[in-house]
């Protein structure tokens, strides 16, 4: 971890409240470690904004398999592009809905552009993309690394 900076923020009270009751909902039982992954949250949102910034994701879906065609559309766009793909796990859900979930990479324009086609093609009933970064600029210098990680989180 890096040199720890103490602050101190005022808070309106009713504020507080809200958020201790929010992390207290969430398990946290820390304010500190609160505010931090907070923070880190919103700059990470921050850096999967611009559009040439590298991320990893996810793209869940799910769809009904006998809708004419969204298998195969599915697949299809799929190969069309690999470059982004980096590997897809799928479950029958029951007699008619998947549920496939995409581990994606790229620059963040070209993903979310693929994952829009993927969550709008006929047949699929929802769909969500999340974007995150391997190395979050903000987040303990410790994990900014390549290293291999020797330690549990
Ligand atoms: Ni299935």
């Amino acid at each position: 971890m890096g040199v720890l900076s103490r602050i101190g923020v005022a808070l309106d009270s009713d504020l507080l409240e809200r958020f201790d009751r929010f992390i207290a909902k969430l398990g946290y039982t820390n304010r500190s470690e609160a505010f931090r992954d907070l923070i880190r949250d919103r700059l990470v949102t921050e850096q999967t904004a611009s559009p040439g910034a590298t991320v990893v994701g996810t793209v869940t879906l799910i769809y009904d398999h006998q809708s004419h065609g969204v298998t195969e559309k599915l697949t299809e766009l799929q190969h069309a592009h690999h470059e982004l793909v980096v590997s897809t796990s799928h479950a029958h859900l029951d007699h008619d809905s998947c549920l496939e979930v995409l581990i994606v990479h790229g620059k963040a324009a070209q993903v979310e552009q693929f994952a829009g086609r993927l969550i709008g093609l006929k047949g699929v009933q929802h769909g969500r993309l999340v974007m995150t970064v391997a190395q979050p600029a903000s987040g303990d210098p410790h994990h900014r690394n390549r290293k291999p990680h020797t330690h549990k989180h």
